[in-house]
């Protein structure tokens, strides 16, 4: 059944791309994100994708002549096609083609093609679908492969047999466990099959495009849905194998562990509810990392993991160069919520003192509230009893922070006394005194023996000169 759409195409460049169309005397259709996301209603969408039959780079000049104002052409001879920017939207152009691809590149080999040969060499149902921009037919959805049906099934299904679609282009094989946690839809059982068949085949991917997947499940709703299909197809070993070395529990002697992988799921869900901010996500993805090569077993205190905030910082670092994530602000960031992400539990665990929530506060500086975030969403303990007591003990740090905050100021910590004035104080050259008696400044404060204030700092200094032997002017 044909159904029309006419209301899909309310913005004006789709009027301009169809009379340009007409001019050339080619066909020309909206194709795949635009049509789908407009299907589910999932607001206005960002990009639109244009496929002609015939050539898309012509197509694009000449809408871009036709634009008020006229507009510019970027063209991507080597892959035949051409984008065009309209106000905010992005505007690519491609010809219908027929497709193979070369066994080992993601280079395809192109041939003028049908809209059929085009819809059925695109990698989903969903993304398959076409809408009209012929006169006459303009509105009209064309749909041979059901994906209309597929969108109201919430099924992710190739319009080829699965293996020839992921086998020509393995990218796709992450495709389809991104689009089902973006939009909580199933994998068809066959092309989950197909996914777990080809999995090697992620090896001539980049890491970029890679990367570019998994921010994408990683922003999601629920990203646990993208990791346990990319665990479970055995994409996951390929892409991050230190994830993978998490699974599983061990016990001796009657003692056991959590399994630190579906644990490490449940917290990167935990903390989705509560941030949109990527690289916090991240953290919760690899915050408990260094867990499997640190792990050891004691006789006297059973399962232990000591030092793998450290460790797992470390790894923070490889894993983001292995994948091209960058090595900046970000990956730091993500490294120190990493190391610091047992601070709070352990403080959260027994009686809280001034002067341990004022060292947290100055060692996470601006950051201390992300790694708040990020130990709440670690607890994942299903005892109701014990879920309540952690959640109220974080509440009790987070009051602290704010009263120490209010009071101590020692977020983002400036020395009062400077080491210019130490210097000048105790007539002293550039020596290790001085960074001794700033030092024993600055642990005056975080233990709270002294106010963070010019004067009680400068008195202090004067007295652990006197102890050091230095005489003051
Ligand atoms: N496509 C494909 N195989 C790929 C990538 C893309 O068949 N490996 C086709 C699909 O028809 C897709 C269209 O190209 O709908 C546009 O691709 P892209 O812009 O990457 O994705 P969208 O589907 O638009 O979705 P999103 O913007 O959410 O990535």
């Amino acid at each position: 059944m044909q159904t029309n759409h006419i209301e899909a195409l309310k913005n004006p460049i789709f009027d301009i791309i169809s009379k340009a169309a007409q001019e050339l005397s080619v066909d020309a259709y909206v194709i795949g994100g635009f049509v789908r996301d407009y299907l589910l209603q999932r607001g206005t969408p960002k990009d639109i994708d244009i496929v002609a039959i015939g050539s898309g780079i012509e197509l694009a000049k000449k809408v871009a002549k036709n634009l008020p104002g006229s507009s510019e052409v970027s063209v991507f001879k080597n892959f035949g096609t051409a984008m065009v920017r309209y106000h905010e939207i992005e505007i690519e152009f491609v010809g219908a083609r027929k497709e193979s691809y070369h066994r080992d590149s993601r280079k395809p080999v192109v041939e003028n093609g049908s809209l059929d040969d085009d819809q059925k060499r695109r990698d989903f149902t969903i993304n398959a679908l076409a809408i009209s921009l012929n006169k006459n037919d303009y509105g009209t959805l064309l749909d041979p492969f059901d994906g209309l049906s597929d969108l109201s099934k919430q099924i992710i299904r190739t319009p080829l047999e699965p293996g020839i679609t992921y086998s020509d282009d393995p990218l796709r094989m992450m495709r389809a466990i991104r689009f089902a946690t973006q939009l909580n839809f199933i994998i068809h059982p066959s092309s989950l099959q197909a996914i777990a068949d080809n999995k090697d085949r992620i090896k001539i991917i980049s890491n970029e495009r890679i990367v570019d997947e998994l921010n994408k499940i990683l922003s999601s709703p629920k990203p646990s849905v993208g990791f346990s299909l990319l665990h479970t197809t055995g994409l996951l070993s390929y892409i991050m194998p230190e994830l993978v070395a998490l699974e599983g529990i061990e016990e001796i002697e009657g003692q056991s562990h959590k399994d630190n992988f579906w644990h490490t799921l449940e917290v990167v869900d935990n903390i989705a509810e509560n941030t949109d901010n990527l690289w916090l996500r991240w953290a919760a993805l690899l915050h408990d990392i260094g867990k499997a090569p640190t792990k050891r077993f004691d006789k006297k205190v059973g399962w232990t993991f000591h030092g793998h905030e450290f460790l797992g910082a470390k790894m923070v670092y490889k894993l983001f160069k292995r994948l091209r994530l960058p090595l900046n602000d970000k990956m730091k960031f993500v490294q120190k919520m990493v190391l610091m992400s047992s601070r709070p539990i352990v403080l959260s665990q027994k009686y809280i003192t001034d002067s341990a929530v004022r060292r947290l506060v100055f060692d996470a500086g601006d950051h201390v509230e992300d790694l708040m975030t990020l130990c709440e969403a670690d607890i994942t303990t299903k005892n109701p009893k014990r879920q309540k007591k952690y959640k109220n003990n974080f509440l009790i740090v987070r009051q602290k922070i704010e009263e120490v905050e209010e009071r101590d100021h020692v977020r983002n910590f400036q020395p009062p006394v400077s080491g210019e004035e130490i210097m000048s104080t105790f007539n002293l050259k550039p020596s290790k005194e001085i960074g001794i008696i700033k030092d024993a400044i600055k642990e005056a404060i975080l233990e709270g023996d002294i106010p963070n204030e010019y004067e009680a700092a400068h008195l202090f200094m004067l007295q652990k000169g006197k102890e050091l032997g230095l005489s003051s002017k």
